[in-house]
């Protein structure tokens, strides 16, 4: 069936099957690559994107089932040339090894500190839980995510300042 799913800003209208799976459509028909599959059931994380502004798992959501919506992967995160505070943060804690989790891991913070942008430790790993790393240890990584919350308060700050 045809569908048309906007990623990253730019809608995208593509035959699918019924049975492919959103990271599958996203990496092998646009190209998405940095959306990375880990397991392919629901375990890892790795494949985490946004589905209208919303985290999700898209080895667990059908291509057809994003039809007419929103798609933003970590690909679509930089604003202007900079990279977001999120991705910042990861690079600036050395909050990587491999990297294979990390493109899931940065979208699901991103997720995270939209619902609650001044998470302490525990908030911060509860909200990574289904995202899974088998290099870092995680300690890097909530780090990370706690120095990105702490960067994007002091911007809002700023920026309400200037207001
Ligand atoms: S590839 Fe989707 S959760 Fe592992
Ligand atoms: S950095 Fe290697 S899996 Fe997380």
């Amino acid at each position: 069936m045809r569908i048309t799913v906007t990623v990253d800003g730019v809608a995208y209208s593509d035959e699918v099957e019924p049975r492919t799976l959103l990271v599958h459509h996203l990496r092998e028909r646009l190209g998405k690559t940095g959306t990375v599959v880990g397991c392919d059931t629901g375990n890892c994380g790795a494949c985490t994107v946004h589905l209208d502004g919303r985290s999700v798992k898209s080895c667990a959501v059908l291509a057809v089932q994003a039809d007419g919506r929103e798609v933003t992967t970590v690909e679509g995160l930089a604003r202007e040339g900079r990279p977001h505070p999120v991705q910042q943060a990861f690079h600036d804690n050395h909050a990587l090894q491999c990297g294979f989790c990390t493109p899931g891991m940065i979208m699901q913070a991103v997720d995270l500190l939209a619902e609650d942008p001044d998470p302490d430790e525990d908030a911060v790993r509860h909200g990574l839980e289904g995202n899974l790393c088998r290099c870092t240890g995680y300690q890097n990584i909530v780090s990370a995510v706690r120095d990105a919350a702490s960067r994007m308060n002091t911007a809002r700050t700023d920026a309400g300042g200037g207001a």
